[in-house]
């Protein structure tokens, strides 16, 4: 009887066993499958809390000067309604003005002024006509401004064609030194008679440090929308080692395109868009998925408790960019509900901008290259960190029409 079942049992433990034997090798591999996913996925987290805790600890020393108490509340430093101008240019934003450009400067940037005033910056000079100038042995590469936009501007322009000319507003903002030196003081004179002298200087009440550069633009953004909303109908910034092509640059607002050339084809686009939007423009070199410098000696460190987030948002080069009018308004109301990073940059193309619900749009035109081929000038609106002798060089082949630079090989057969 034992053996009878046995042999029967035998049969079906035996068809058991066959069956785990095939099954085995698969629930063996599932669970070891699963197992590994599990480690893999509890190493892989903590290895990411591993980095995040680095990443912590990296961007966990305080800047100098804004400590971790210093508050990031825009009201602390600005106030809305007082008028705390030191100096401002007589008759500031009075007139028609279809560009206002304001230079991000300082107190001792007499020099940079002086340069920028005796090259780009003198606009009864380097206005629209010098565009013909400068591309005509291009002519019929590029599209010329589109007529539903000079009708629009109409009120900023004057003249037509070639000689058509646009009110243009140079101004340099500059905050205060600390004022303890005898130095200072006679710095401080100096920009007196500066600004009377060239009329172009709007001073603030802020101690004028690279860290407390957002201040700066911010307030910029307050003269310009308390000033000049109803004269004004784009809003250009720029830094003291940037050099401005005018004549472009106008180009572009009155909806034209820019030849290409060979120098710059590297860094532009073939195919060049116009400006169409009035409205809601922010346009510059677009910087996407950057995320905060972990470097504490880095110009742009960013500590953790003035940053909390691993990346940050989409902006503009602080070179350079472009806001039509609405837009500064925009800004400037939506900076008040952002918490304060010290990167000026960020804070107002970025931060800001992102709380205004404004888009930042590229443009190859606005690129961050720096070269000595003074042929790339010709081709781009804005070019970085060129001052001095550099800035002297590049003027003077600049306006020397004789000088033909070549278009892109493609175009010249
Ligand atoms: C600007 O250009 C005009 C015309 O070329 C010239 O008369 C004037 O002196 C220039 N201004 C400066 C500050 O260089
Ligand atoms: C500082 O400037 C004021 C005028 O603004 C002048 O009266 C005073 O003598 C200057 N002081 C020094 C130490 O240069
Ligand atoms: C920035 O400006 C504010 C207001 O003038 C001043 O209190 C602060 O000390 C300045 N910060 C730096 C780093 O200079
Ligand atoms: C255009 O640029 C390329 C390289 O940048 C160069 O090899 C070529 O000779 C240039 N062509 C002209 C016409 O300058
Ligand atoms: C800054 O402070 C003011 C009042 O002191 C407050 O209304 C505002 O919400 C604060 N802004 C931020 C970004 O916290």
């Amino acid at each position: 009887m034992y053996p009878g079942k046995v042999n029967l049992n035998y049969s079906a433990v035996k068809w058991k066993l066959t069956q785990c034997q095939r099954a085995a090798p698969i629930i063996l591999f599932r669970g070891f499958f699963f197992i590994l996913i599990a480690l893999f996925l509890y190493t892989m987290y903590h290895v990411f809390q591993f980095i995040n805790y680095q990443e912590l600890i990296k961007r966990n020393t305080p800047l100098s000067d804004w400590t971790i108490g210093t508050s990031l509340n825009l009201s602390d430093y600005i106030s809305p309604l007082d008028d705390t101008a030191l100096i401002v240019p007589r008759g500031f934003c009075k007139s028609k003005t279809l560009l206002l450009i304001v230079v991000a400067s300082s107190v001792n940037g007499y020099d940079q002024r002086q340069d920028i005033r005796e090259t780009w910056g003198n606009t009864t000079h380097f206005n629209y006509p010098v565009f013909a100038k400068l591309h005509s042995h291009l002519k019929g590469s590029y599209r010329p401004p589109m007529e539903s936009r000079l009708r629009l501007y109409s009120d900023f322009l004057s003249g037509e064609g070639e000689t058509l000319t646009a009110s243009v507003q140079v101004v340099f903002l500059i905050g205060r030194s600390k004022n303890s030196s005898p130095r200072d003081n006679e710095s401080l004179v100096q920009v007196w008679e500066e600004a009377y002298r060239y009329n172009d200087i709007l001073q603030e009440d802020f101690i004028d440090t690279y860290n407390n550069l957002t201040l700066k633009s911010v307030l910029a953004l307050k003269h310009v929308k308390n000033s000049c909303s109803e004269s004004t109908a784009y809003f250009f910034k720029c830094d003291d080692d940037t050099f401005v092509n005018v004549p472009n640059l106008l180009q572009f607002i009155l909806g034209g395109t820019v030849p290409l050339y060979n120098d710059s084809i590297l860094y532009t686009s073939r195919w060049q868009s116009s400006l169409r939007a009035t409205k809601g423009v922010m346009i510059g070199n677009k910087f996407t998925d950057s995320q905060p410098i972990i470097n504490v000696n880095s110009k742009w460190y960013m500590p953790y408790y003035m940053y909390p987030h691993s990346t940050y948002p989409e902006y503009l080069s602080g070179g350079g960019y472009l806001l039509s009018i609405d837009a500064v308004q925009r800004l400037y109301e939506a900076a008040w509900s952002t918490k304060m990073v010290y990167l000026e940059d960020i804070y107002v193309t970025g931060l800001s901008a992102q709380q205004a619900h404004l888009k930042p749009r590229h443009s190859s035109l606005f690129t961050i290259l720096r070269t000595t081929r003074f042929c790339s000038f010709k081709a781009m609106i804005i070019h970085h960190q060129v001052k001095g002798r550099q800035l002297r060089d590049a003027w003077k082949f600049f306006t020397d029409f004789s000088e033909k630079c070549s278009p892109p090989d493609s175009i010249v057969d």
